[in-house]
């Protein structure tokens, strides 16, 4: 959690309007900084509306408030503090970067793109200091609110035709603009409430929130604020988006109203938030084959206790199993089958640091099993951590060290158990099929490898966000087909749900494993009309005797969290309406030295190919020193 500054502001088209008058019968005029500011900007005056008159509110840390406090003789008190004179703020540098708002004008949707292409080129020709940025200006539901607001995405949802040239008014001019990060949304809510026509505009990049002032009950006899459902909106908007607040006097309000509104707002919204403005949303997939993984990714992997535990479960189960098929059974020598019950031998391959070593003790533990485990890891980084476990945690166990490529590695006698965790953000990414192409080599023949098999799904997503993002970081577009792991932030799931894609068996011995050239089409029905970004991947993994992984949205496995989404975008976003269909050819492709994924859109639109032969991300089989 965050906290972060949140910025109110009074927005009007009118600049000659009641706005001054308002301010000036504020009844605590000294604790609210404001400023009005007069834009000036050389961009095609006659045609937009500029944000001639905010008056711009900051809402102050507590520490900064009562700073401010001691200074200010009039002795406010610190609870009411939270905004104050003492420290006028400028939204932004306002001479200098001012903001450009792009009126909701949908008829005129390919004028308004062409203009925003020329903004956008205008400001790249600026000093770096004094860039503007532009709002399109947005009613949630374009001109006209849902007839009948919904609370539950229904089969199919075509928009109304109004919210539709909203969304690809927009689109418009974020294709024309190859998604440029000066242009954002300034999003107007209201009064309705239709849960699914407001959700699709979280994965789009929202600088700003107007609130109707209408929006606030009134303040007699309730206090003034704002209904949960328009709460839990701006809630939502702010936890991915960096946003100001405006708020749109859009009827006669009294000074008192007012304060009584902004004071609601700054109770409701100033508060730490989940926002993580830092933190980007996309990162680049791990490869811990061919580089080795640094002690601070092993320890986000650790945190992840459920996963562990979903471990833990299967190779109990694994060594119930085998315990009961290989029971010591009554012979000549040995009437009451009583011969010392035999040891297990287990190897966890791709240990990192040992946590699914210490599972494999304790499911040993938990039904009195005798173990031998092998702990089997390629990363030097490693070795250390593992060498102190095995004189403090594992004192007592029989644990014995491999530092090795596991594809190599023999035992000097056959295995019971294989136990490996090389699943990536899609099954096979970490190209677990080739570490472990011959569980017959290692496993006994009636031995058991965990998990046992692994699948990859793939889904249509919008996500103007995360796609803007991918741009932002590419320098070609040869990079931007990069695959990337995908924290999981909100998109527009385009179809109903899911699909399979491959499928990895990984034993018993003798089932075919062999990896070469798998492709397939994957058929999709939109339902609903969106921008297609990409498809957002995700996998399931049967470990063992019913104890699953799945990362796959909305089925996914309770508490696991330490693993994202993977995202394959389309180089050029397609446009789909509710009830087309959504084909995608989608391949896994190898050779002796690395795999990689093609994957093109076949319907509605035909893509070319995207990384062809690796050419954008590859998977290499080898380690990188
Ligand atoms: C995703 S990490 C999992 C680590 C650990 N099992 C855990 O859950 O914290 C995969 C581990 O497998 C190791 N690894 C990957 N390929 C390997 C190979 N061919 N031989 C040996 N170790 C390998 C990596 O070094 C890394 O430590």
């Amino acid at each position: 959690m965050t906290a972060f500054q949140l910025e109110f502001g009074l927005f009007e088209d009118n600049p000659q309007s009641r706005l001054p008058t308002v301010l000036s019968a504020f009844a605590t005029p000294k604790k609210i900084a404001f400023t009005t500011v007069p834009i000036r900007s050389a961009f095609d005056k006659g045609r937009y509306e500029y944000l001639t008159s905010e008056a711009c509110f900051r809402v102050l840390s507590r520490e900064e408030a009562s700073r401010s406090d001691d200074a200010d003789s009039s002795g406010s008190s610190a609870e009411d503090s939270g905004i104050s004179l003492a420290d006028p703020v400028k939204v932004n540098d306002k001479a200098d970067k001012p903001i450009i708002l792009f009126p909701f004008t949908p008829d005129d949707s390919f004028a308004v793109a062409e203009d925003a292409t020329r903004f956008v080129s205008e400001v790249l020709l600026r000093p770096t200091n004094s860039k503007p940025i532009a709002w399109f200006h947005m009613p949630i539901y374009g001109n006209q609110p849902p007839a009948t607001p919904s609370k539950f995405p229904s089969r199919t949802v075509a928009l109304p035709e109004e919210a539709r040239s909203a969304y690809f008014y927009w689109h418009r001019a974020m294709v024309q603009t190859r998604y440029s990060s000066y242009l954002s949304l300034a999003l107007e809510l209201h009064a309705t409430e239709d849960t699914v026509a407001r959700d699709r505009w979280l994965s789009e990049p929202v600088s700003c929130i107007i609130i109707p002032i209408s929006l606030f009950a009134a303040p007699v006899p309730l206090p003034a604020r704002l209904s949960v459902f328009h709460r839990a909106t701006i809630h939502s908007l702010l936890q991915w988006n960096q946003c100001k607040i405006m708020v749109r006097l859009d009827e006669a309000v009294t000074a008192a109203h007012l304060e009584a509104c902004l004071d609601h707002l700054r109770r409701e919204f100033s508060k730490d938030l989940p926002y993580v403005p830092k933190r980007r949303h996309l990162s680049p997939t791990m490869q811990p084959l061919y580089y080795n993984l640094c002690q601070s990714e092993y320890s986000g992997f650790e945190e992840d206790l459920v996963k562990y535990d979903q471990y833990e479960k299967a190779v109990g189960a694994a060594l119930g199993h085998l315990r009961v098929t290989r029971k010591p059974i009554a012979s000549a020598g040995d009437p009451a089958g009583t011969i010392e019950e035999e040891k297990f031998i287990v190897a966890v391959l791709g240990c990192g640091r040992g946590p699914l070593v210490s599972s494999v003790l304790k499911a040993a533990a938990s039904i009195q099993a005798k173990v031998k485990v092998f702990a089997l890891d390629k990363n030097p980084e490693t070795q250390a951590i593992l060498k102190e476990k095995l004189v403090t945690v594992w004192k007592d166990a029989e644990v014995e060290l491999i530092y090795a490529d596991m594809r190599g590695w023999r035992p000097a006698i056959l295995l019971d158990i294989i136990v490996s965790e090389l699943l990536g953000s899609f099954a096979d990414d970490e190209c677990s099929p080739e570490c472990l192409e011959e569980p017959e080599k290692l496993l006994k023949p009636d031995g058991i490898s965990i998990p046992t098999s692994y699948s990859n799904y793939l889904e249509p997503v919008s996500s103007t966000r995360m796609y803007r993002e991918l741009r932002a970081r590419s320098f070609d577009s040869r990079q931007q087909m990069r695959v990337f792991g995908w924290y999981r932030t909100p998109c527009l799931k385009l179809a109903a749900e899911e699909k399979r894609v491959l499928t990895f068996f990984q034993g018993p011995p003798g089932k075919d494993v062999k990896v070469t050239l798998r492709e397939t089409l994957v058929d999709f029905v939109a339902v609903t009309d969106g921008v297609l970004h990409g498809f957002a991947g995700s996998f399931t993994a049967d470990l063992y005797g019913g104890f699953t992984l799945s990362t796959v949205q909305g089925k996914e496995t309770p508490g696991l969290f330490s693993w994202g989404v993977i995202f394959f975008p389309l180089l050029e976003p397609v446009r789909v309406l509710a009830g087309d269909q959504i084909q995608l050819e989608f391949r896994r492709c190898g050779d002796l030295f690395r795999i990689w994924y093609e994957w093109r859109l076949r319907s509605p639109r035909s893509s070319p190919m995207h990384n062809v032969d690796g050419d954008a991300l590859e998977f290499p089989l080898y380690f990188s020193d």
